[in-house]
């Protein structure tokens, strides 16, 4: 049998990780400033969460949602004390999409509406309302295509008011990131995400917060949206929330209240799930790791912001992207099979950071002189005429 192949992949096997650093199978090893797609948290093989694990593997590792499961509760109270949401209620489920899915389906349970305005670049996840509101057509299948589903411009308040103010009373939810990830690192603006949170109540609109990459402290709070001083009625997180373990959540405000049977699910919240994302909170909780993040995302940003040769930096925390010119087009390739350092991307030309959130100064130090060594070389390369032939493909 053969793989379904639907990634363009490196040629490297990954066997061992430790930290922000990951090992291949020859033994040469890679600093990871892409935190495998914003998953990696509190760190590779963290031994606070693979200790958690293994004790919970050893007593049990799953049983079905129709027993009490404590483990959910005690997520439940950490995960209300971390993210400052005391209040609200918890869903669990196993993955991002999965989490915005369900977002999407109890804001139209709540109001009973269909309409859902998500913003140009937004990425939700693959599933089907899910990758209805993600702006990227060649992800569409048709039978996903739907008209309830309205693609705005990102930051544009005009744009919202006005739509507000004819179809107000028709809109179930608006959805956006605090920080667009897959759409190349653009920041919600403060007085943006203000405007939603202000239209939303008028007109009893749900105020979904997509947080599976932006959440779960990576932006140096919580959930980045924390930043315009807003709550959302429904946050979604996944990526960090199991250090890799895979488990999604909803956080739901109080007023949206539950029914028997609208929601389900046969692996969210199971006994591994819980014991994995208690380890995470407990380690972010322990660890001071939002105030790391705000103090090494600062540094590495202003290191950044020096460099002339890239433009545009932005994000917070360690969510950040730059833009890459075309001379500098094969910056992290060379990064990657060079220096050995991972890192993301978004097209056209963007590269994204996004390693662990207790990632030291030492290795944000080795990534900037690979960076700077790298820009030097490719620099030289692209001006130097004699050099033209050794261009690499
Ligand atoms: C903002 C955002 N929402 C949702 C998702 C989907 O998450 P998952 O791949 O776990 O389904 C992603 C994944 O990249 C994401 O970045």
């Amino acid at each position: 049998m053969t793989l379904f192949d639907v990634y363009p992949l490196n040629d490297i096997t990954i066997v061992k990780a430790k930290g922000s650093y990951v090992w291949d199978d020859k033994g040469t090893s890679y600093l990871d400033m892409y935190g495998g797609h914003a998953v990696i948290s509190i760190g590779h093989s963290n031994p606070h969460w693979m200790q958690r694990i293994e004790d919970q593997l050893h007593k049990i590792a799953f049983y079905s949602n129709s027993i009490k499961i404590p483990l959910q509760q005690q997520l439940a109270d950490k995960l209300g004390k971390v993210s400052e949401k005391e209040a609200y209620q918890l869903f669990l489920c196993n993955s991002g999409a999965e989490a915005n899915e369900n977002a999407l389906k109890l804001a139209s349970f709540y109001n009973g509406r269909k309409k859902i305005i998500a913003f140009k670049k937004a990425f939700h996840g693959r599933t089907s309302l899910a990758v209805a509101a993600t702006d990227n057509p060649g992800i569409v299948a048709p039978v996903n295509e739907t008209e309830n589903v309205i693609f705005l411009p990102f930051n544009d308040c005009e744009a919202l008011m006005e739509y507000f103010k004819d179809h107000g009373n028709e809109i179930s939810s608006v959805i956006i990131e605090g920080i667009q990830g897959v759409g190349g690192i653009n920041v919600a603006d403060i007085k943006f995400l203000q405007l939603i949170r202000e239209l939303c109540t008028e007109h009893d609109a749900v105020f979904i917060a997509d947080s599976v990459q932006c959440g779960y402290g990576r932006s140096g709070k919580f959930f980045s949206h924390d930043f315009a001083g807003i709550d959302a009625d429904i946050y979604s997180m996944a990526k960090g929330m199991g250090n890799g373990f895979p488990v999604g959540a909803i956080l739901i405000a109080p007023q949206i209240q539950p029914k028997h049977f609208m929601l389900g699910t046969t692996f969210g919240g199971n006994h591994l799930a819980c014991a994995a994302a208690l380890a995470v909170l407990e380690v972010i909780e322990k660890d001071e790791l939002m105030k790391k993040v705000e103090e090494n995302g600062t540094y590495l940003m202003n290191e950044l912001k020096a460099i002339k040769d890239i433009s545009n930096v932005r994000g917070k925390g360690l969510m950040i992207g730059f833009d890459v010119p075309e001379n500098l087009k094969d910056l992290k390739k060379n990064l990657l099979f060079k220096h050995h350092i991972f890192t993301g991307e978004a097209k056209p030309n963007v590269i994204r950071l996004l390693p662990a959130l207790n990632i030291n100064r030492s290795s944000i130090d080795e990534f900037l002189t690979a960076l700077r060594i790298e820009i030097s070389a490719l620099t030289s390369t692209s001006t130097s005429p004699s050099n033209l032939s050794s261009i690499p493909n």
